[in-house]
């Protein structure tokens, strides 16, 4: 496992990513120093490390701030005066009016990880942890209960990809079919929600073994940011889903750092909305993308954010 091998203890939850692209921020926590470490062991400090990470990038970071722009339409405002004067959350906004390029805009080289050995050698040991903090996960259980079918509802399936031991569903949530798909089997056993699970590593084989129109809902929580074939996942996941079915993607400002592709590790939470939602956009066939920041409190517990896009229903 990464984290071991470089000589520090697994921690609890997720490090927190730091912050690389102004103006956007990340909150502040007691894992920051975990993370901070691991550059360290690396050789990497402060402002070098910063250089380093931006030159693995392709057109992410001035592609990025060209959304920015596009996005905030702020009548010459920056876009984080402008998202300020809209929103409390710029992630909310950075969704808005996007005028996406043509064609899908990020390189191969966005998609590398400082860690490319075998993901099921990362993952081959359990995690009986929860990588976000109680009040993020409580904010996620209180919008999956509003957005999920009602539990026990016949007919429904639901599809939790990038799952583990948990799924963060609302306490007592139950449908006829409720599948997992992750890396580590004795996870998913023992997952209360799941009737069934896979294991597949998708950054190997992105196609998901079920049939065309079969989900209801699809989630995947904290875990986007791991994916290297995001836009067939994405393609995948658009297959499956019923028209009008709900694809959740939900994320914080932690991860595995070594596991998560470089467009993700060098940018801030509201590239990160931009990111997932251009994976909706370009993989084609869903309602456009739109963001959520359902953070507790903001500042002092973990952020938590969502970005979600519905199969258009004639597809
Ligand atoms: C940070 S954990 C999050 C687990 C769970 N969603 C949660 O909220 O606790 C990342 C998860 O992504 C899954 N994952 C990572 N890389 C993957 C890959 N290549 N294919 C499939 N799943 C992967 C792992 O199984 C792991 O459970």
């Amino acid at each position: 496992m990464a984290l071991l091998r470089l000589g520090f203890a697994r921690p609890h939850r997720l490090p927190t990513l730091p912050c690389l692209s102004p103006p956007f921020s990340c909150s502040a926590s007691a894992t920051v120093s975990a993370f901070h470490f691991s550059t360290e062991q690396r050789g990497w400090k402060g402002r070098e490390s910063r250089a380093r990470r931006r030159l693995l990038l392709g057109v992410g970071i001035p592609f990025l701030g060209q959304f920015m722009n596009m996005a905030g339409r702020g009548g010459g405002k920056s876009f984080l005066a402008s998202a300020k004067q809209q929103s409390a959350s710029p992630v909310e906004e950075v969704l808005k009016n996007v005028e996406w390029p043509e064609q899908f805009p990020f390189k191969q080289e966005d998609f590398q990880r400082f860690d490319e050995s075998s993901d099921s050698v990362f993952y081959e040991t359990p995690r009986f942890v929860t990588h976000i903090d109680d009040p993020a996960i409580a904010a996620l259980n209180e919008y999956y209960a509003k957005v999920f079918p009602p539990s026990n509802t016949p007919g429904i399936s639901l599809l939790d990809l990038c799952s583990s031991w948990v799924s963060h569903f609302p306490a007592g949530y139950k449908q006829d079919r409720i599948v997992g798909m992750g890396m580590n089997e004795e996870e998913l056993k023992r997952n209360p929600v799941l009737t069934e699970y896979i294991v597949q590593d998708l950054n190997i084989n992105p196609k998901l073994p079920f049939e065309d129109n079969s989900f209801d809902v699809i989630t995947n929580v904290v875990s986007v940011d791991y994916l290297t074939k995001p836009i067939d996942v994405f393609k995948e996941m658009c297959r499956i889903l019923k028209p009008g079915g709900l694809a959740i993607m939900s994320f914080s400002n932690r991860c595995f750092f070594t596991k998560a592709i470089s467009i993700w590790t060098s940018t801030g939470d509201a590239d990160h909305a931009l990111i997932v939602g251009s994976y909706f956009h370009y993989a084609g066939g869903y309602e456009p993308p739109q963001a959520v920041d359902i953070s507790p409190n903001p500042g002092r517990s973990d952020p938590m954010y969502i970005v979600y896009s519905r199969k258009v229903s004639t597809a």
